[in-house]
């Protein structure tokens, strides 16, 4: 029989409430298949930093890596609590870009998904929607400004002045266009390559590597979109997109749009692929706004365990079956209130969509 090790990171606000949704399907999983899950939960995030010294400990650190997978919640406080944090403890800042740099995960897989039965849920027009969304973005991770030389301080006016670097290498370029390709291959064979190539020389650089490359591709069709413009055509267009591909803060900012036009950030999970490790978290924050009224939306979380089945375990039937269930349940009529915008579903907790995603994944 199989044994995985799996760090659990559940974050904070929103983040335990839709963890505990997702550990019921790695135990369900467990009692139907020859797997083991050997689940270590470990403090990461705002609420580690209070209780622990440090938003990502070193016992973290040390779960982290002898797991053979990670699977972690939002973390991040609210505005006003993280002003209690200093700026470089803060959980985004000292927690979760240092995770991706520790295990290099370049590779963030988000796709922006609505099959049919569901499409109601996305605020576009039905005519626009047509047959459901279907897209990845693959994001670029562990690059670009997040990661570049930050400065500040006061110049020569007295005026205090912040630096921050945007730095990428072709190396670090070809690889996560590699991994666009290589999804394009295996989908539609039409990537759409996202760039700001009008003014950022690093989109110069960027759109170079991605010639050189595109030969060893033939059979894939290459279309060259500009950023600022492809945020229009998702809303107006987005059936047109099958593998979006660009470097990182552009796929966060166009990917929390991929969020707005499936109707919720709930439906948002991601992958986000290392060359050695994985870790797996929904593309959302820790939404303050709701946490602990039991009503989060934990699609984008029970989504990342399915991502993590597929991609880590090669448990790719497991992994549709987690799919189903979960659409299943919507298909049935019924939603967390985050989807609901007037609509006929009847709406549910967190809790009960969890319970309702096990009750169907046993029935398949
Ligand atoms: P957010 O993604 O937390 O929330 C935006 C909106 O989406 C809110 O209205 C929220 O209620 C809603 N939402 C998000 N996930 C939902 C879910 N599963 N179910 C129902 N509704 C959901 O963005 P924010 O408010 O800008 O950020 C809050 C904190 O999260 C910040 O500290 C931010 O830095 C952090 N953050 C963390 C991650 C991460 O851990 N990967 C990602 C994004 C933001
Ligand atoms: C995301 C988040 C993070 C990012 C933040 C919290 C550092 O917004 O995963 O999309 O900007 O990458
Ligand atoms: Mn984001």
């Amino acid at each position: 029989m199989k044994t995985y090790k799996i760090a659990i990171l559940a974050g904070d606000g929103i983040g335990p409430e839709i963890m505990r949704e997702a550990i019921k399907v790695f135990k369900l999983v467990e009692e139907r298949n020859d797997v083991r899950f050997e689940l270590l939960e470990a403090p990461f995030g705002g609420q580690a930093y209070f209780d622990c010294g440090h938003p990502f400990p070193e016992e973290t650190k040390a779960i982290c890596d002898a797991a053979d997978a990670i699977i972690k919640g939002p973390i991040g406080l609210s505005h006003e609590e993280s002003q209690k944090i200093p700026v470089d403890m803060q959980p985004e800042r000292g927690a979760l870009l240092p995770l991706r740099a520790r295990y290099n995960t370049f590779a963030n897989f988000r796709p922006v998904s609505l099959p049919k039965a569901i499409a109601h849920f996305s605020p576009l027009k039905p005519e626009i929607v047509g047959d459901g969304i279907d897209m990845i973005m693959v994001r670029e991770l562990v690059g670009g400004l997040y990661f570049g030389h930050k400065e500040t301080g006061v110049n020569d006016q007295g005026l205090r002045y912040v630096k921050e670097v945007l730095e990428y290498d072709e190396g670090q370029i070809a690889r996560i266009l590699h991994e666009g390709f290589k999804l394009a291959q295996r989908r539609k064979k039409v990537l759409h390559n996202i760039h700001k190539s009008n003014v950022l020389k690093s989109s110069v650089l960027w759109n170079e590597v991605l010639g050189e490359i595109a030969p060893q591709y033939p059979d894939v069709k290459v279309v060259h979109m500009l950023v600022d413009a492809a945020a229009t055509h998702l809303c107006l267009n987005p059936t047109q997109f099958d593998v979006m591909v660009m470097e990182n803060m552009f796929g966060d900012i166009l990917s929390d749009q991929g969020g707005g036009i499936l109707g919720s950030l709930g439906l948002m999970p991601s992958a986000c692929l290392g060359p050695e490790k994985a870790y797996y978290e929904p593309s959302h924050g820790s939404a303050p706004d709701i946490a602990g009224k039991g009503i989060a939306n934990p699609y984008s979380m029970i989504g990342s365990v399915a991502m993590m089945l597929e991609m880590s375990f090669g448990m790719e039937q497991e992994a549709k079956n987690v799919w189903a269930a979960m659409q299943g349940v919507f298909a049935d009529g019924y939603s967390t209130p985050d989807l609901s915008r007037g609509g006929s579903a009847e709406l549910i907790s967190t809790e009960a969509f969890g319970d309702k995603v096990v009750e169907k994944l046993r029935s398949l």
